[in-house]
Order: C-alpha cells, then sequence, then structure tokens
C-alpha cells in the first residue's frame, strides 16, 4: 500500500482498480493515518517553515503533497484549515517564485476579527498540514517583455508582486522594473532589505518604499503620501511608457486606475478587499435555492456570500473578491448586480460569483 501512495505517477489501472474497491474519501481515512499529506487526489500541504516577516506578518514555507499542479508568480492560492469544527478557506498570493525544490511560500497578514490570518498567526506550527487549492490570477510575467513594468503595491498588496520581482531577479531582470510600495510604517514593511538589496544589485531595478505613518529622514526610506499624480510624475516620469500592475485595496487599486488604467502600456490590478461601492439598492429580494429547495429573503444590495452565510449556508468561497472562481455558482433566473463594475445583468441563464454579486430583485440560483 505505502508503495502505492508514494508513487509520484499511479498506473491508470491501478488508480481504476484502487477506485472501484475504495471511495476517495475513505482512501483519505486510511492513508492519512500513514502520513497526513496522503490523499487519493486533494492537494494538501505541510508547513516546514514559519517566520516572522514584519509586524504581524509570517511567511509559511509549504511543501505540497504530489496533486499540487504548480504555480507561476504573481499567483494566488485557497488555503484552509479547521477552525472550531468548520473549514474556514482564504486566499493568500504566492510569495516565492516557483522553487527548484518545490516548496511554496505564503505570507499571512494578521486581519483584524480574520479567521484564518488569526489561527495561522497564533496557532500554525511546522509540521502541521492544510488544505490548499489551485493555483489561480493572471497577474504574471508575460512570456517577452516589450517595455519597462511599474509594479504598485500597497499593504499586503506586496506578497505577489514580491514573487514577480524575486522571479524576474533570478531571471537577472530581463526588463526594467520600479517598485513602489506604500506601508503604513517602517515595521509594517515586508523585504524591505532584501528588495533594497535586490535594487543595489541590479540597476534596472529601483524600489520605493513609502512610509504613510511615518517620516524617517536617517533611512533610505522617502516621506509619503498615498498615490496621486504629482507623487506618480515624481518618482516615475515614464509611467505611461510602462506596463503596470497593481496590487491592494479596492480604494488604492481604484485610484491606481483612474491615474494609469488609460495612460499606461498595459494595466492590469487586483484589490485584495472587497469593492467598497454602494449601489443604494434597498429593500429585500428572494432567493430560491433550487437544488436544495430553500427560499431565503436576502437584502438587495448585500454580497450574495455574506447574505448566504447570515442565514447559516456554507457555499464554497475563497478570495471573497472575485478572483478565485471558488464561489461560481448558476443563475437561473432573475437579475443580479456586479458590485465590482455596478452593472445589473439580467440574462435569464448565466454564471456567478457569489462574492461579487448580489441580488437586484428576486432571483433563482443552482445550489
Ligand atoms: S470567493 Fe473567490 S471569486 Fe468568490
Amino acid at each position: 500500500m505505502s508503495a502505492v501512495l508514494r508513487s509520484s505517477k499511479r498506473p491508470r489501472g491501478l488508480r481504476r482498480l484502487l477506485h472501484a474497491c475504495v471511495a476517495p474519501n475513505v482512501f483519505d481515512f486510511w492513508a492519512q493515518r500513514l502520513d497526513r499529506t496522503w490523499t487519493w487526489d486533494r492537494p494538501l500541504a505541510r508547513i516546514v517553515e514559519r517566520r516572522p516577516e514584519a509586524r504581524d506578518a509570517i511567511t509559511l514555507v509549504l511543501r505540497p503533497n504530489r496533486h499540487w499542479r504548480g504555480f507561476r508568480a504573481g499567483q494566488h492560492v485557497n488555503v484552509s484549515a479547521e477552525i472550531d469544527g468548520a473549514c474556514v478557506t482564504r486566499s493568500y498570493s504566492l510569495s516565492a517564485a516557483p522553487r527548484a525544490d518545490g516548496l511554496l511560500a505564503i505570507t499571512v497578514k494578521r486581519v483584524e476579527g480574520g479567521k484564518l490570518s488569526t489561527h495561522l498567526h497564533d496557532n500554525a506550527c511546522v509540521g502541521d498540514v492544510l488544505q490548499i487549492g489551485p493555483a489561480f490570477g493572471e497577474m504574471t510575467w508575460p512570456p517577452a517583455h516589450d517595455a519597462g513594468w511599474l509594479l504598485l503595491a500597497a499593504g499586503s498588496g506586496i506578497t505577489p508582486l514580491v514573487a514577480l520581482v524575486r522571479e524576474h531577479a533570478a531571471r537577472g531582470m530581463p526588463a526594467p522594473v520600479t517598485l513602489l510600495y506604500w506601508a503604513r510604517t517602517r515595521e509594517e514593511l515586508c523585504f524591505a532589505d532584501e528588495l533594497l538589496a535586490l535594487a543595489d544589485a541590479h540597476p534596472d531595478f529601483a524600489v520605493h518604499c513609502l512610509l504613510t505613518r511615518e517620516i524617517d529622514a536617517a533611512s533610505d526610506v522617502a516621506p509619503a503620501r498615498r498615490l496621486d499624480a504629482a507623487q506618480l510624475a515624481s518618482l516615475v516620469p515614464d509611467a505611461a511608457q510602462r506596463s503596470v500592475y497593481a496590487c491592494g485595496p479596492s480604494g488604492f487599486v481604484d485610484t491606481a486606475r483612474a491615474l494609469l488604467g488609460e495612460t499606461a502600456r498595459s494595466f492590469r490590478a487586483e484589490a485584495f478587499t472587497p469593492p467598497a461601492r454602494s449601489f443604494h439598492d434597498g429593500g429585500d429580494a428572494v432567493v430560491t435555492l433550487q437544488r436544495s429547495g430553500r427560499t431565503l429573503t436576502v437584502p438587495r444590495g448585500q454580497s450574495l456570500l455574506t447574505a448566504l452565510e447570515a442565514q447559516g449556508l456554507k457555499p464554497a468561497s475563497g478570495c471573497r473578491m472575485g478572483i478565485c472562481n471558488t464561489c461560481a455558482c448558476g443563475k437561473s433566473a432573475g437579475a443580479t448586480r456586479d458590485l465590482s463594475t455596478g452593472e445589473v445583468r439580467t440574462e435569464p441563464s448565466s454564471a456567478l460569483r457569489l462574492c461579487i454579486s448580489a441580488a437586484a430583485g428576486d432571483i433563482e440560483l443552482d445550489l
């Protein structure tokens, strides 16, 4: 049995035979008595290193099992752990570039009231096993570079961008990159020493760490305003000739898009907080869940994920900001509002993401 479990490619015939004899969950139950990362097909990862990265931020280095399909720098992963008897899932960016030894790293900022981040900070130890999903996200390097890059990070938005910088550095910096990184204080800066060392070593890489609540004339850290046009013009005068990736809270991403979305060579952004827009959709809507046969009344304008969770349901979810697709489900009737764009969608049969969709009227979902 153990030889089968260790095999990196289980023969298809043997797999079919095993599948006919034992259900995957039964296989997992017994296999995990031998090794907690052995499963039929679920990707799991063992924590092999834990280190502090900054105030309220830790990096966990993970060794995935053989069901992990790999990732590209700039992508994210859903991580799940059991907390008080319930499985809690959140998305984290992979902060290291792909490594020859197959290890992954996530950098976790403690979020006030955040169940999983608090659990990982307070309880996660080397040897613990976490459930992981497939990597997702489109903010990755293109196959070739036809221009320089401008990377804009605010707070935890640095994590996917530092993976991109690390991969770029490992390839000898094939195109110029400037990174602007906003944090509130020096203690909250992650990877600062490494980034400054990379800037010293590579003339084509520049980094500006911008502290919005601290000015330290003795350090290399510039005093900072929040992102605005004048600051951008002084730090990166050729921003319009660059391709731009931006990552941070939704307000930061909106500002970056307003400044560069139309003028930069190309622009892509990911927000790690849900859109903070209000569409004044008052009143309630009736949501019919076709598979379970339940009918619920939810506030119009509230994300369906939040509304369903408030009624005790547990739809699958991950990033909660419209990126990972974990919460996607079918809609067979009714109108919904896309909270990220404000658009109202009335097609009778379509797919939606619960975390960024709200009922704009009575709707039917394939749940
Ligand atoms: S939870 Fe990730 S897209 Fe909705």
